[in-house]
């Protein structure tokens, strides 16, 4: 067949479809929504609903986080990151014997396949972005496991499990080689909060550092339909496989809007410098229409409960620490400032972002590991509302509002 040939088939096959079909794709789409019903443009998706879920609510009028019923400040209090992912991906929290059983699983998947390691030494790995990067050893873990095709209910369930344990420990491989230091294998004698900074920094840590760091691990697990976890199960539901899911998952958090501004507030802070700069600078944002980073939310009009906790949290460390006290009371100052002009005008409070990466700096952890660090949380979130759905699975397919032409006639190249 020639090309000539493929040409003319496809100029049948448009005649053919002008005949039977009116030349406006759909009448009535491009004007004035009436298709599939009476429908409120918003843009960002802003009060779309995707699916119903029984894992987490989020009320944004009220400041209340749920996870299968269970309210964020319980669970921060009395439970622990393992128990949570337990109770996010089976419905229910654990009797001991169901979470021994799923810390041996964590455990006995925690160690990452050598090559991993050595494709994160082969990559400029200290001086990508670390999300970048993250996506990259998902990519290679994926590659490894041969059950990775998997997408059954029960085997995307099991590579959930993997990459809960694994994140953490690629995010401290990636951690290490950016000091340019060798990567630590995980201690079986410690949580997965406990590995993860161990994994990290190379050291045993303190009961409090590990028990902050699973505070902030069960605070970020799961949020609603927020960015990451929609792309996760968008990805999912084309029956893709979970590996790819999770890779869009970070793609998608890595972005100063939603988990990269963790980041970001930390160098919003340093570059205001201190307490007494705060009001200008702030005055200058506003004037250049600058967003103050870890302030907003879509969903959240009242304060986000997750920092009502890490606030305070990131104040006693504070407290401890010299170079930290200076960034916290930078931000205190801050929060005063933006939530007295935008808290009164448009309900805007500091969210989640706003205090963790205060926490993160004073545990000597490097300011770009921050998003990375909600990523090892968030894998729980996104792998058990990807899960949830594929039970009843639907491709996620929306429609947009077309509002350019649709008559253009053809103009070869050497006539425009
Ligand atoms: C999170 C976020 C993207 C949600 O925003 P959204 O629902 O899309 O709201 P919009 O960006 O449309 O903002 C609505 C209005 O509030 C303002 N606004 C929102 N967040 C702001 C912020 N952090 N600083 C200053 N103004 C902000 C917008 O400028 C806009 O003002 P306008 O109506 O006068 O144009 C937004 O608040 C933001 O960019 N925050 C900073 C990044 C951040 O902390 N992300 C982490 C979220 S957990």
């Amino acid at each position: 067949m020639s090309a000539e040939q493929v040409n003319e088939l496809i100029a049948v096959a448009a005649q053919k479809a002008a005949q039977e079909t009116d030349a406006e794709p759909e009448p009535g789409l491009t004007k004035k929504i009436e298709w599939p019903v009476q429908a409120t443009l918003g843009r960002g998706l802003e009060g779309a609903i995707s699916n119903t879920t029984r894992i987490g609510y989020v009320n944004g009028a009220k400041g209340w986080l749920i996870y299968r019923g269970y309210n964020c400040f319980d669970l921060a209090k009395h439970s622990t990151f393992e128990e949570t992912c337990y109770l996010l991906l089976y419905g229910k929290l654990p009797n001991s014997s169901e979470l021994a059983g799923f810390n041996d699983k964590l455990l006995a998947y925690r160690t990452v396949p050598k090559a991993t390691l050595d494709v994160l030494n082969s990559i400029p790995t200290a001086k990508s972005h670390p999300m970048s990067v993250l996506a990259t050893a998902v990519s290679v873990l994926g590659n490894l496991d041969s059950e990775a095709q998997d997408t059954s209910v029960e085997g995307e369930t099991e590579i959930a499990i993997k990459l809960i344990a694994q994140m953490a420990t690629v995010a401290g491989a990636i951690a290490r080689i950016r000091q340019g230091l060798e990567p630590v294998n995980p201690n079986p004698q410690l949580s997965h909060a406990g590995n993860f900074l161990y994994m990290m920094t190379g050291e045993t840590p303190t009961a409090t550092a590990e028990r902050i760091m699973d505070v902030a691990l069960i605070l970020h697990a799961d949020h609603g339909m927020n960015a990451s976890t929609f792309t996760t199960m968008v990805v999912n539901s084309s029956l893709s496989d979970m590996y790819s899911s999770v890779i869009a998952g970070i793609g998608s958090l890595k972005g100063a809007l939603h988990g990269g501004a963790n980041e970001a507030v930390l160098y919003d802070l340093e570059e205001i410098g201190g307490p007494d700069n705060v009001e200008s600078w702030f005055a200058r944002a506003r004037e250049s229409k600058r967003k103050v980073m870890g302030f907003g939310h879509r969903v959240y009009k009242a304060y986000d409960p997750r920092a009502r906790i890490l606030g305070p949290v990131a104040e006693l460390l504070a407290m401890e620490n010299e170079a930290s006290g200076k960034l916290y009371h930078t931000a205190v100052a801050l929060e005063k400032t933006v939530t007295k002009v935008l808290g009164v005008e448009k309900k805007i409070f500091p969210n989640v972002d706003f205090y963790s990466g205060i926490i993160y700096k004073t545990m000597g952890i490097e300011t770009a590991m921050f998003t990375p660090i909600f990523a090892v949380s968030r894998i729980s979130g996104w792998t058990a509302r990807a899960l949830e759905y594929l039970e009843d699975n639907r491709l996620f397919r929306p429609r947009a509002v077309y509002v350019g032409p649709t008559k253009e006639d053809y103009v070869s190249i050497d006539q425009r």
